[in-house]
């Protein structure tokens, strides 16, 4: 048996949107939180920090780059000595680049799949090495996205790169099983965060206009605290049954 407790988590590309909301979620379920971003991103990782100890549990920013695997290994180091272990890692950061099958440059996938699935491979990999050492089972979960379950139009990186993160689920599940350490991802709809509103008009024109270049203008559009109520119940000890699966979160934009 597993005597897995929630006691510290790690969530990456924290400083804003669906990490943001994820990090006070579990700040409020009484879960230490450490808070990754980038570096130019430290302003708002502070703020974040602060909401954190306003709710009550420690807080730490840890600015690092998830593409580099030093940096990922300093992150999981870094929180296993200052926070006493690593109990539940959420890699959540990820990039989007809009553009058709016929002009995406190779330099432009490359770039996508660095962040979304090299990242996420990191941080799955160095945060399992951790949880393994200390012995206690734990939580791994990913950003993946309805993109990762279909394709839209203008996002073949991103679909590819979403498509990848089921599959690293799926494959550190089984292998993960054996340490109690269940391993899952998110398949959000739209969500507005900085992601998708953020661009020249308002925020609801942008989210419009990402909507027609996936061509999907009906969608539903929901809030990050939908997100962080899912990846809540998964980081919960009574969770220990569900792994290897991800989770739409989009209304009725696909029922399956
Ligand atoms: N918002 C949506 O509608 C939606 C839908 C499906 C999936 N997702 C996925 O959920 C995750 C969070 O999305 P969001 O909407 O909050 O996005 P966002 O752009 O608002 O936030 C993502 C954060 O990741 C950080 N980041 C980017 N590259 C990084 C790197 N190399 N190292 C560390 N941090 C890095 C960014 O600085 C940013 O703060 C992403 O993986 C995204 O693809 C979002």
């Amino acid at each position: 048996m597993s005597n897995y407790t929630p006691r510290v988590a790690i969530i990456t590309g924290g400083a804003q949107g669906l990490g943001r909301s994820i990090a006070l979620q579990l700040a409020k379920d009484g879960v230490d939180v450490a808070v990754n971003d980038l570096a130019s991103k430290q302003e708002l990782l502070s703020e974040v920090v602060r909401e954190i100890q306003g709710i009550g549990r420690r807080g730490i920013a840890i600015p690092a780059d998830v593409t580099s695997e030093d940096e990922v290994k300093g992150m999981i180091k870094r929180v296993a000595d200052e926070m006493g272990s690593v109990d539940i890692m959420i890699a959540n950061a990820g990039i989007a680049r809009l553009s058709l099958l016929i002009e995406t440059s190779v330099e432009e996938l490359e770039s996508v799949l660095a962040v979304n699935v090299r990242g996420v491979f990191l941080c799955y990999k160095h945060a399992a090495i951790q949880m393994i050492e200390e012995g206690h089972g734990g939580r791994i979960i990913g950003a993946s996205s309805l993109a990762g379950k279909e394709g839209f139009t203008n996002a073949m990186s991103y679909c590819a790169s979403k498509f990848a993160v089921r599959g690293i689920t799926q494959t550190a599940a089984k292998e993960l099983k054996a340490s109690h350490i269940t391993v899952n991802c998110y398949a959000p709809g739209f969500i507005r965060t900085p992601m998708t509103t953020i661009g020249p008009g308002t925020a609801e024109e942008n989210l419009q206009s990402i909507k027609e270049k996936y061509e999907s203008p009906q969608a539903e559009v929901g809030e990050p605290q939908s997100v962080a109520s899912v990846v809540s119940f998964l980081c919960k000890p009574e969770a220990h049954f569900i792994t290897g699966q991800s989770f739409n979160i989009c209304g009725t934009t696909r029922v399956d």
